[in-house]
């Protein structure tokens, strides 16, 4: 997705074996639309050369503050000026210490670390990525100057853990490419819900019949999945309530696996009470068998079939909607429906059922198990239709609609 589309990144890279991370990390900048300039200290350079990056980039890389090339179209032979003012954003990948605490003293010997200093603080965001060994992660000198770069402004991003090219095992790894694009474009995106806790329910339930059996339903969870990674890029605290889908959790998401319908609303119940939004895109089944036998039913050899009764389940926004209007509203509560036709009817009938604010109707054959969707949303002042679109993209409609529904909605 054109996630990055017109933006232009600087992507400096200082020393450490993570320098093979930020290869990946160029490309995956480009396809998400961005142009991208490489700069890159000496010490870089003895890691990855300046020609995979320029090859990656697709445009010569800089090294040398005194290198007399046109940069940005400017013949001043001052590169750390000019590439520094056409950029959205300077993101450092890897991030060295030792070019962290270049960084706080302000100094500026080579040109990745003057461009840093030279830059317009209000206009191009520093974003560093730091990559190092678990001592020297862990040192206080260098989390003393990652507190001190983030009180000076900069978006210090946090390290993976796990093994360590020196054989050690710990905190300190640089981000991957994924996780480091993911990253840049929450940086970016409009933080419509800072301050919100959001709890998201997502996928089907399972409802056993016995141990190696039970009803489900098509449900992938990739709708829910989606607005809890929205949520989050857009600021939230978020806390994802999932049916069994084998989705990976969004970055930065709080997950919570439950099965059945029982299991997830005794889950939602005691989450709400923390939330400020809740939005329920589980598709959670309607009935459950009477009974779970606790051993499988066997064939019997004589043809006849087995007889099962079910039991309604509770619904499970229904009772959080109704603490949420005795709480005063303190919880703003999103319905979904899936629906097979009439869906403004549908929707509009079950959002005054429910007791929400506002529901999301879809239509569920067109959307189970794909990649896209469209939405009908329904509030007290009428309907807003979200055209066929991405998962992602409808996500971040919607997170946009609720942030605009949630000034008028609080007591
Ligand atoms: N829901 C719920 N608990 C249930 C059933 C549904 O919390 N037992 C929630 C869903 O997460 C969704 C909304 O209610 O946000 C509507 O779900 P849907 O399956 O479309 O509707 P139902 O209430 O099941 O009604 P029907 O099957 O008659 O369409």
């Amino acid at each position: 997705m054109n996630d990055l589309a017109g933006k232009h990144i600087v992507l400096g890279l200082s020393g450490g074996i993570a320098c093979y991370k930020a290869a990946e990390l160029c490309r995956a900048l480009i396809k998400a639309g961005a142009s991208v300039q490489v700069v890159m200290t000496d010490a870089a350079e003895h890691f990855i050369t300046a020609v995979t990056m320029q090859a990656l980039s697709g445009r010569p890389v800089f090294t040398s503050q005194w290198d007399a090339r046109t940069s940005a179209g400017v013949d001043n032979n001052m590169p750390h000026i000019n590439l520094s003012r056409e950029a959205d954003a300077i993101v450092v990948a890897p991030a060295s210490a030792d070019f962290m605490a270049k960084l706080l003293h302000g100094r500026a010997d080579d040109l990745l670390s003057l461009m840093c200093l030279a830059r317009p603080l209000d206009k191009v965001p520093l974003i560093l990525a730091p990559a190092m060994n678990r001592e020297m992660w862990a040192h206080p000198a260098t989390q003393r100057n990652v507190a001190q770069l983030r009180a000076d402004g900069a978006t210090v991003l946090d390290v993976g853990a796990g093994d360590q090219a020196c054989g050690e095992t710990g905190d300190g790894r640089m981000l991957e490419a994924e996780e480091l694009l993911y990253e840049v474009v929450r940086f970016f995106a409009p933080k419509a819900l800072a301050g919100q806790h959001v709890l998201v329910s997502a996928g089907p339930t399972f409802e056993a019949i016995d141990p190696v059996r039970g009803l489900t339903n098509l449900s992938s969870g990739k709708m829910g999945f989606a607005i809890a990674r929205a949520a989050h890029e857009a600021g939230a605290q978020v806390t994802l309530v999932a049916g069994p889908v084998s989705l990976p959790t969004p970055r930065g998401v709080g997950r919570v696996n439950v099965k059945s319908a029982l299991n997830m609303q005794k889950t939602l119940d005691l989450l709400s009470q923390q939330a400020t939004v809740f939005i329920s895109a589980a598709a959670v089944a309607d009935w459950r068998p009477a009974q779970m036998t606790e051993q499988k039913i066997k064939k019997d050899g004589s043809g006849q079939v087995p007889t099962l009764s079910f039991v309604e389940n509770p619904d499970i926004l229904a009772g959080i909607a109704a603490t949420a209007r005795a709480r005063s509203g303190a919880l703003y509560c999103v319905g979904f429906a899936a629906e097979s036709h009439d869906l403004l009817t549908h929707a509009q009938a079950k959002r005054a059922r429910k007791g929400v604010p506002l529901l999301v109707g879809n239509i569920g054959p067109d959307t189970f198990g794909q990649d896209d969707n469209a939405l009908l949303l329904v509030d007290e002042q009428g309907s807003t239709e979200l055209p066929r679109a991405s998962k992602l993209q409808l996500a971040r409609q919607l997170v946009g609609e609720i942030a605009r529904r949630l000034p008028a909605a609080r007591p």
